[in-house]
């Protein structure tokens, strides 16, 4: 799967613009494919971009496009990337909008220091709503080509859990597609990438306005189609976790795969939990890892993952529940300030809380910011909370 993402993602080189679309059901190892293939564009000193569409903010136009050129503006600024990119474009954008460039800025705050002028005319977004997205989407375009005409390799954008993004999105990839594809009178490539879990669109969705027109206009387009894991890839992966040849951890193996259908993420989060109880442990006069099979294979547990997460999730303290349901309102993650206001407002603590899960494998800490590690965990703690505390 890995290397068709890449095929797609060469031939995009030459040929203009293309995308690929991985989609499964959650769990089944959508972004960590993408991410992999991120960690193959990042090493080739190609540019990744990489955005999430969040549950709660379905209704946000161009969310998680927004994320995705915000964190690369803070990079460019942070001197991590080549340093002369951020004057060029910098420039470029001033050269190709103008002060219409400041309308972004409200969506994108990093790009106001890239742009360093004076004048601040964000978009309010909430009035003459039709139009302002209209506006936003056309300079969210001009901002990528700025950026795709400063690289000789394809900009590629990543936008995850597209079943959550909204319409004005995904015409802006279209454009893109379009613009930066091989009828353009440009010099640029574009690869976009997409995550869309199986079967939660509806008719109206706008993935299929995109796929529809993109087959109309003959865009190349990929659809990679996960699938569960089968007994002997569970075993591969149970065996490469605990280090040990796939003949002895067969019999684990087995067990695992009955329990979680073949769910990649219901066999790492069974593991972790295994690991928690004791009934997988590292043996110290062995020198290895071993495990009470038939404890295992007895072990009553439910035979979905949001099940298994939320059973997790309520045998926690409360005052890390309590945390957890408070950070699920706000995202997937949540910056820890926003944290210490709502402890102030509160006056409750939740940082104690939440380093509780961090260290219980289910959020994860990335510089000063907390993220759930699986949407599928913020789900399960979100749907814990009665509407009436949401
Ligand atoms: N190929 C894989 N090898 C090992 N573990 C995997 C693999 N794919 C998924 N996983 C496990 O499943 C979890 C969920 O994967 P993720 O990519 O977040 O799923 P999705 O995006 O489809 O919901 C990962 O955190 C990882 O623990
Ligand atoms: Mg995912």
């Amino acid at each position: 799967e890995l290397s068709t993402i890449k095929d797609a993602y060469r031939r995009s080189a030459s040929d203009g613009s293309e995308f690929v679309i991985i989609s499964a059901a959650s769990g089944y190892g959508k972004s960590l494919l993408a991410h992999e293939f991120g960690k193959h564009v990042l090493a080739g000193g190609d540019i990744f971009l990489s955005g999430k569409f969040d549950q709660l903010q379905q209704g946000k136009p161009f969310s998680a496009l927004a994320i995705a050129l915000d964190v690369y503006c803070g990079i460019l600024l942070q001197g991590s990337g080549p340093s002369s990119k951020v004057a060029e474009i910098a420039s470029k954008l001033r050269s190709s909008l103008g002060n219409e460039a400041y309308h972004l800025t409200k969506l994108i705050p990093n790009l106001a220091s890239i742009l360093e002028g004076p004048e601040i005319l964000a978009i309010n977004l909430n009035e003459d709503c039709g139009n302002a997205q209209k506006r936003l989407q056309y300079l969210l375009c001009q901002l990528l080509q700025a950026i795709s005409s400063t690289f000789s390799a394809p900009v590629t954008l990543f936008l995850d859990d597209l079943q959550w993004a909204d319409q004005a999105s995904m015409e802006a990839v279209l454009q893109l597609l379009i613009n930066l594809g091989p009828s353009s009178q440009e010099d640029k490539c574009f690869f976009f990438l997409g995550c869309c879990r199986e079967g939660e669109l509806d008719e109206e969705h706008p993935l299929w306005k995109l796929l529809c027109n993109a087959d109309t206009l003959s865009i190349e387009f990929t659809n990679i189609k996960l699938d569960m894991m089968d007994e002997q890839t569970i075993n591969t992966m149970v065996s490469e976790t605990l280090c040990l040849s796939p003949r002895i951890t067969r019999s684990l193996s087995s067990i695992i795969n009955h329990k979680t259908n073949g769910s990649p993420l219901f066999v790492s989060r069974l593991m972790i939990s295994l690991g928690k109880e004791g009934l997988l442990r590292p043996s110290l006069c062995r020198r290895r890892w071993e495990w009470d099979k038939d404890k295992i294979e007895c072990r009553e547990m439910p035979d979905d993952v949001a099940m298994f997460l939320k059973k997790s999730i309520r045998e926690l303290p409360e005052a890390v529940q309590l945390s957890l349901c408070t950070m699920s309102c706000f995202g997937a993650s949540v910056d820890v300030t926003l944290i210490q206001t709502l402890e102030r407002a509160m006056r409750k603590t939740f940082t104690g809380g939440l380093d509780i899960a961090v260290a219980k494998g289910l959020l994860d800490k990335i510089g000063a910011q907390y993220r759930f590690s699986h949407d599928r965990i913020q789900e399960a703690t979100y749907n814990m909370m009665k509407d009436q505390y949401r």
